[in-house]
């Protein structure tokens, strides 16, 4: 068993720091965040994410987790300390680096015992060095020993908590061959293979991982518009390939592109990257610029159906940028919505569980629904942005009623296209026909 510290209860910390405690270790989850503290001591979760309260609960009865705000206590008390603060996405599209580097030096003018620094936030390559250095330079006694690991996150929000404890490879990276074994000590119970490498390799392993999922969905975002061209059904063909091992059937589902904290920050972080070290990158460039286009693909196919947007009525389902999580962060609801207002359409939306956030965004500029049926009631036409698992399960006969005009524009595929026909709607979905219901249809 371990003594951890945990720098920073955002969602890797919160993740990391509850299932690291699960499995056994004495976790301690500190933020300078005094009010995030109070909450998680009063027993409340301030993220959406499956399974983690419960993880939470049992680990804080069983006496393995705390949450402090006492940075130099969590130091003291620690052989592991684990940064786990933000790297925002700076303007120039480089990782902000401000609050690791904070808590490097916080963790440099407390050291007085030895201790290993384990960089879990999302870095740019070399950065592990740079957090030696950072630590260094505030030591008051520098014959105190450390060393720093580089321990990349690969977990997703709404299924993090299984990810962690079906974990499928831990990269651990470090000069020393102890600090290795140290830091790959704290995953044994997973019994999950360690990936042993140099720092920089580990660095580079998660952007190189974010960056090649957002090609995989970009590529199939961009055979899917060609796919409406030329008659072809996307999703057989992304089975077609998908079924070939070495393409593998993941991350090829089409729609209107990735969001999140991660996948537009890490690509952007990356062609930064490239681009100080002298490298064009043209692939990655095409990558990020699929996707803001593929964000707006839906609105074209509106535009086809009903027309002008002045003085209709518009229904969006699903604001998250991905089902199972409140997170709006890069979702295309954010480009979508504005775009509706824009165009003169008067928009209500409804989401499962992002109403809170969709409320930051949006402000009083939106309605609000409290179902899925209230924000389509006489609507021109109903909008699926986010694929949630309540949304597939829509009466569509109710949907066809409620609307004014049948016209459904579906962003995730979530529904076989002949399904449409037999509820007499309009249906556009991505990367494969639309079915358009002709009146005469329902009587024939
Ligand atoms: C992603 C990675 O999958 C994690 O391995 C990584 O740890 C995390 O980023 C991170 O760097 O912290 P996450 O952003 O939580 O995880 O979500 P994903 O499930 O990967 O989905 C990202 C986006 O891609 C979503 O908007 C989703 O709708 C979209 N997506 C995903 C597609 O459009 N098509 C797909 O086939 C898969």
């Amino acid at each position: 068993m371990k003594k951890i510290a945990m720098f920073g209860t955002g969602y890797v910390g919160l993740v990391n720091g509850a299932c690291l405690a699960h499995i056994g270790h004495s976790v301690l989850c500190c933020d300078i965040d005094d009010r995030k503290i109070g909450t998680l001591n009063a027993g409340r979760i301030p993220i959406y994410e499956p399974g983690l309260d419960l993880i939470v609960r049992s680990a804080v009865t069983e006496g393995k987790l705390a949450f402090t705000s006492d940075l130099a206590a969590a130091v003291e008390r620690s052989d592991l300390l684990f940064i786990a603060v933000g790297t925002p996405m700076g303007h120039d599209g480089a990782a902000d680096l401000r609050y690791v580097q904070a808590v490097a030096e916080f963790i440099g003018r407390h050291l007085r015992t030895p201790k290993t620094v384990v960089v879990k936030s999302t870095v740019p390559v070399g950065t592990s060095r740079k957090v030696e250095r950072w630590i260094a330079g505030q030591m008051a006694d520098p014959s105190v020993r450390f060393d720093v690991a580089s321990n990349p996150e690969f977990l997703r929000e709404g299924s993090a908590v299984s990810d962690f404890l079906n974990m499928e490879r831990c990269i651990v990276g470090a000069d020393r061959e102890e600090t290795i074994e140290e830091v790959a000590s704290c995953f044994a119970p997973l019994d999950v293979p360690i990936h042993r490498t140099g720092r920089e390799s580990a660095e580079m392993i998660k952007y190189a991982a974010n960056a090649f999922l957002a090609t995989k969905i970009s590529f199939i975002n961009a055979i899917a518009n060609l796919c409406e061209r030329m008659g072809a059904d996307v999703e057989d063909v992304a089975e077609g390939i998908g079924s070939d091992s070495r393409i593998g059937r993941s991350f090829l589902k089409a729609g209107i592109g990735y969001g999140g904290s991660c996948f537009p920050k890490d690509t952007h972080a990356l062609r930064w990257m490239a681009e100080n070290a002298g490298y064009a990158f043209p692939l990655l460039e095409a990558v990020i610029r699929t996707n803001r286009e593929q964000k707006f693909v839906l609105l074209g196919k509106l535009a086809e159906a009903v027309g002008s947007l002045q003085g209709t009525k518009i229904g969006v389902l699903g604001l998250a940028f991905k089902p199972n999580t409140d997170d709006m962060r890069e979702a295309p609801s954010l480009d979508i919505v504005p775009a509706l207002l824009g165009g003169g359409a008067e928009v209500r939306v409804y989401d499962p569980v992002a109403m809170e956030e969709a409320r930051k965004a949006f402000g009083e500029e939106v309605t609000y629904a409290s179902d899925p049926y209230e924000a389509i009631a006489g609507c021109d036409a109903c909008l699926i942005l986010t694929e949630w698992p309540q949304f597939l399960e829509l009466d569509l006969d109710r949907v066809r009623e409620l609307l004014k005009r049948p016209i459904l524009l579906d962003g995730r595929n979530c529904f076989p296209p002949e399904r449409m026909r037999r509820h007499f709607l309009t249906y556009y979905s991505v990367g494969r026909e639309p079915v358009v219901f002709e009146p005469s249809e329902q009587y024939a």
